[in-house]
């Protein structure tokens, strides 16, 4: 049996994770790719990651390079190349620099990996999947953005610290920009199938809801940078479920025309993911409220991408 390809761009903090988990997890051979100024660095983190092979018992090749020709055959490539936050910036402050970043990656994923899968973690998120999908010419299947499997993981921690459970009987949805605006759907988590309105006041619940949407601030306040081990861990689950074509149901920024009546923007909305890459949207009934917030979300994601296409008219 062939043994599955992951390139992952980027080999910082979120970068080198991915390749850890996606290496620990044995899902297949791991590029780790960085600028030709930091190739020692990405083959450092690689060897070092290879060499732990026989104590985690995987085989995997771990490579870096700054050589795209590198990432050809890839089966899925997670783009995290791009800046981090710093303490006081919001993740919309990024834009300029990381889509001239993910415009040029995406270029040369087209060039060397046509038939991949990707999936977008640079922010800010929403529009930098807009960027790739743009400058790989990709049909919207193929591109992904990592989001909400992250948002929810923090949402799901924390309702589980509330009510001193565990996180993997917590279940919850959410939907929306990845942005502060997001938009957690208590009405649609459950602990073990019992709604967490059951189990938790609603002030407890709110304060969960708010804490998730600012979680990766909270994290950038506290290191001085922003997260990484959770949402290299959220875009590894993603890879392994297009990998494994394990068809899990997973919330990702994903391409939604009449779905949601989004009108053509990638939103975070709960998608089918199996080897077609994003392989269905599922619709689901929202409220008037959740409605409400969803289109307050989405209008931001289309601000967002307004930016782009107006700074970078060649991305229309
Ligand atoms: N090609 C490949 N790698 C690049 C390129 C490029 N054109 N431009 C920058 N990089 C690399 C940098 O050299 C650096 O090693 O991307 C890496 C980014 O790593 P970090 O600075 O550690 O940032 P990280 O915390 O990994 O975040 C990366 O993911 O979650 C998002 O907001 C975050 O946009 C940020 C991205």
């Amino acid at each position: 049996m062939r043994r599955a390809k992951i390139s992952v761009i980027g080999a910082g903090n979120v970068g080198a994770t991915c390749a850890h988990w996606a290496a620990s997890k044995e899902l297949g051979d791991v590029v780790l790719v960085d600028i030709p100024d930091k190739v020692g660095v990405a083959q450092g983190k690689a060897l070092d990651l290879a060499c732990c092979g026989p104590i985690e018992r995987f085989d995997a090749n771990v490579i870096g390079t700054s050589d795209y020709k590198d990432v050809a055959g890839s089966d899925v490539i997670i783009l995290t190349a791009g800046i981090p936050r710093k303490p006081g910036m919001s993740r919309d402050d990024l834009i300029q620099t990381n889509v001239r970043i993910v415009k040029s990656v995406s270029e040369q994923i087209a060039e060397y990996a046509p038939e991949s899968v990707v999936i977008v973690v640079s922010n800010p998120l929403d529009a930098m999947v807009y960027t790739a999908w743009k400058a790989t010419g990709f049909p919207t299947n193929r591109i992904l953005g990592q989001a909400g499997v992250l948002d929810v993981a923090r949402f799901r921690t924390f309702i589980a610290m509330e009510l001193g459970c565990s996180v993997e009987d917590v279940s919850a949805l959410l939907l929306g920009g990845h942005g502060d605006d997001m938009v957690p759907l208590p009405r649609y988590t459950s602990i073990h199938g019992i709604p967490v309105s059951q189990l938790l006041p609603q002030e407890t619940i709110n304060a969960c809801v708010e804490r998730a949407k600012v979680g990766g601030g909270e994290i950038v306040k506290l290191m001085g940078t922003s997260a990484y081990y959770a949402p290299a861990s959220a875009s590894v689950q993603m890879a392994e479920a297009i990998i494994k074509d394990k068809k899990r149901i997973l919330p990702c920024a994903a391409y939604c025309d009449s779905e949601f009546g989004v009108g053509g923007y990638f939103v975070g909305v709960p998608c089918v993911l199996g080897s077609g890459g994003m392989e269905k949207v599922l619709q689901i009934d929202l409220d008037a409220g959740e409605k409400k917030l969803f289109e307050e979300s989405v209008s931001h994601v289309k601000d967002l991408v307004k930016v782009v296409q107006d700074a970078f008219p060649e991305l229309k």
